[in-house]
């Protein structure tokens, strides 16, 4: 007999046709396993042994389990003749992306049918919460529904947020962002918002997740499983979404015109192909890789949305390198990071052609000036770089900054090879962060 007891953190039993049972915190390492899968509500606890299952609920009334068929898809959860996980899920990022626009793109507008407009009523400001990558794509969001709908938006790392006695006002949309659903810091700054009355909204990757139980409405990212401890696709198709987002929440507010709107839904359509990998583009990024794996430290630099994606790119090569890396905004360089720059210090500059190019380039030349090692990823070929990664020559910034999403994510994979590292099960690190 097995005793149970469920209390914040995320549990799940699964069973199969034989009558064999699982704990499981969620559905992927049962995937192939179980069949069916009922979810703990906090409080739950009980007992199981081979016949039964034995529910009573927190108030100590007896319970019948709800059963959910499970995803039988044990495909995606191998790698497919890929190295690590993490290759694999880089390389899915396009068919993922396409699965999340499918149904979503109309001619001039973004559908969601999950959503009720009514969540956007009498909202005058967005507040996004998260942690980890997820906090990274969600600071891109900011940018995006304040220059496309015109709403003021403001980030937060929930394990700050949840401290810091914040104030919370009724005419804020309070949105959570998170792959797993069950991160124990964003799951409580979710509790918090609904405690004080805000309408919420989770934007997840799992279904019957915590927070996708919990708030009042939910985007599905639809990735699929990601098994990599670094997060790749998730924070892909998370970009995606708030890109749809921002112009669903911009043809609502009438802050975009018929034409611009088009436009995006265009280029939208056009980022499953953006992300690609290309055989050369993989090869060359190989063969640098080697160059960097030393020194005393990265900086990857990027302006406006490149800022969070040098974050996330920083983030990438510290969990699975171990080297010690740092995402800030171009222009902020020279206020007190400079100092660290010599020839043993990498920056890793993403010069996007089409925002802020010459801008950007002069931080970057400011670093040559004094030496530091210079990788550049842009369209347009940079004298002042040591190494130089092109990407293709497209028509938008956020086409290019998903071109250079794939080069940050395939820059650290191969550092990390390279190093010997446990690529999809880094050290110190686990998928789900479901203690604070
Ligand atoms: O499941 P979540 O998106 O809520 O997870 C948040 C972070 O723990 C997660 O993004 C973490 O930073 C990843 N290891 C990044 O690769």
């Amino acid at each position: 007999t097995i005793f149970y007891a469920k209390h914040g953190s995320p549990m799940l039993i699964g069973v199969n046709e034989d009558n064999e049972k699982f704990f499981a915190s969620s559905d992927s390492p049962i995937i192939g396993l179980a069949k069916e899968v009922n979810y703990f509500e906090d409080g739950d606890y009980g007992y199981v042994t081979k016949e039964e299952l034995v529910i009573y609920s927190k108030e100590g009334t007896k319970k019948e389990a709800i059963y959910s068929l499970l995803a039988t898809d044990k495909l995606s959860a191998q790698k497919d003749g890929f190295r690590f996980f993490m290759e694999k899920e880089i390389y899915e990022q396009s068919d993922v992306i396409a699965d999340t626009l499918i149904g979503r793109l109309g001619e001039e507008s973004v559908n969601f049918e999950e959503l009720n407009p009514k969540l956007f009523d009498n909202i005058n400001e967005i507040k996004l919460c998260a942690c980890g990558t997820s906090y990274h794509s969600a600071l891109s969001a900011s940018y995006m529904f304040e220059r496309y709908a015109k709403v003021r938006c403001s980030v937060e790392i929930a394990s700050e947020f949840r401290y810091r006695e914040p104030l919370m006002c009724k005419d804020t949309l309070f949105v959570v962002i998170s792959q797993s659903g069950e991160t124990a810091d964003t799951l409580e700054t979710l509790k918090m918002a609904k405690k004080a009355g805000l309408k919420t909204l989770v934007i997840c990757n799992v279904d019957n997740s915590s927070m996708v139980r919990l708030a009042d409405a939910c985007i599905l990212t639809r990735a699929g499983i990601e098994k990599g401890v670094a997060s790749t696709k998730a924070f892909a198709t998370q970009v995606t979404v708030f890109w749809m987002l921002s112009l669903y929440v911009a043809k609502l507010r009438d802050t975009m015109n018929a034409k611009d709107l088009a436009y995006q839904i265009h280029l939208l359509r056009e980022v499953p192909v953006s992300v690609k990998v290309a055989d050369t583009m993989h090869e060359r990024i190989k063969r640098l890789s080697k160059r960097y794996l030393h020194g005393h430290g990265f900086f990857f630099i990027g302006r406006d949305v490149f800022f969070p994606l040098a974050l996330e790119g920083a983030l990438k090569l510290k969990e699975i390198s171990y080297l010690h890396a740092e995402g800030y905004p171009s222009g902020e360089m020279k206020h007190g990071p400079i100092a660290l720059a010599d020839p043993e210090l990498f920056t890793i500059a993403l010069l996007p052609q089409h925002l802020l190019y010459e801008k950007s380039k002069s931080n970057v030349e400011e670093l040559s000036a004094r030496d530091s090692t210079i990788c550049a990823i842009s369209a347009l070929e940079f004298d002042k770089a040591d190494d130089f990664i092109q990407i293709n020559h497209c028509e938008d910034y956020m086409l290019e900054f998903f071109q250079m999403m794939v080069v940050v994510q395939l820059l650290s994979l191969e550092i990390s090879v390279r190093l010997g590292n446990d690529v999809d099960m880094p050290r110190n690190l686990a998928k789900s962060v479901t203690v604070e």
